[in-house]
């Protein structure tokens, strides 16, 4: 039976997920945990919901202990923007927080960690077109560095203790639900929701620059996907590539404006923009289709339109 536990249960995609799996899993087996972040009234009224912090190891295990979880979804995460502002705290959650949940699946005996990665794990070095699943993993953030650990460690705990961990490298994730927090392709959901209001956007990175991206709804089925694929096909783990389109800045308010005519961007690029410039335009995600069957749903147009369309009820308009 799937017990399941939703780590950084309240963040962007953790809500969502957790709503997903609650609906194909049942709500009571599905626990969220959160740490700070004032989950809404749907993620605590539909099932179990726990205030804790993946840095504390006994209360974490003792929660997956009382619950008797067999899968634990590992979403909490200090993401590239914040990690630059605060590298120490971005080490600790995203380090500290991964070998915690490694070691309780290990001692515990878990059937199945799921984990994302990220885009961040590439850097300058790394062929920024059609980017390759096995390629130069040298990034240059906080984050980055975190998720490549994170990878290494993931295998490391499938090769020597036979632990089944299993993760995605996420490209920029859209949604008109929970807000993004500390990402640096927030820009996306930034633009989408100043147009939702009717209000101009500035946005912190060049028109012409280009990042790989995803509606959540195909982040969800992903995870989703991956957690239930044949352990038996699957060459690779921890570390698939996957996408669903690639557009830029530009381009993004350009399909806004086949809805919105008159929505206005200015382009005023920060510290965020060397960010976005050490990550790849395109990814190569064969390997996810072959072994798994990854196939996205949505691409901008479809995404441009769903999103326009329920932002204004979100929105409170
Ligand atoms: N959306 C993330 C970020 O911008 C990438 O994984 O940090």
């Amino acid at each position: 039976m799937e017990r399941i536990m939703v780590i950084g249960a309240a963040g962007q995609i953790g809500s969502e997920l957790t709503m997903a799996l609650r609906e194909k899993f049942g709500n009571d087996n599905v626990v969220a945990v959160g740490r700070k972040t004032k989950p809404s009234e749907e993620l605590r009224n539909s099932g179990p919901f726990e205030f804790s912090n993946v840095l504390n190891y006994d209360e974490m295990k003792a929660m997956v202990q009382k619950y008797r979880i067999d899968t634990i979804y590992l979403m909490a995460a200090i993401l590239s923007a914040t990690g630059e502002q605060k590298p120490m705290l971005a080490y600790r959650v995203n380090n500290d927080g991964l070998i915690n949940v490694l070691e309780i699946a290990r001692e515990l005996k878990l059937e199945r960690v799921l984990i994302p990665s990220s885009i961040a794990v590439f850097g300058p070095e790394t062929p920024r077109d059609n980017t390759p699943n096995e390629t130069i993993l040298k990034p240059k953030t906080m984050y980055g560095i975190s998720k490549v650990h994170g990878e290494l460690l993931c295998d490391y705990y499938f090769y020597k203790y036979g632990l089944d961990v299993r993760g995605l490298r996420y490209p920029g994730i859209i949604s008109y639900k929970t807000p993004p927090g500390g990402g640096t392709t927030d820009y996306t959901v930034e633009m989408y929701r100043a147009a939702a209001e009717g209000k101009p956007y500035t946005c912190f990175v060049k028109e012409d620059t280009v990042l790989p991206m995803m509606y959540m709804p195909d982040a969800l089925k992903s995870i989703m996907d991956l957690a239930e694929a044949d352990l038996s096909k699957l060459k690779h783990h921890s570390d698939f590539n996957i996408t669903a389109m690639s557009f830029s800045a530009g381009e993004l308010a350009e399909s806004i404006r086949q809805y919105k005519p008159d929505f206005k961007v200015t382009y005023e690029p920060d510290f965020r923009q060397a960010i976005a410039d050490s990550w790849p335009r395109s990814l190569d995600d064969s390997a996810a289709r072959e072994e798994w069957g990854w196939e996205p749903e949505y691409d901008l147009d479809a995404m441009t339109r769903d999103m326009l369309e329920n932002l204004p009820k979100v929105l409170g308009m």
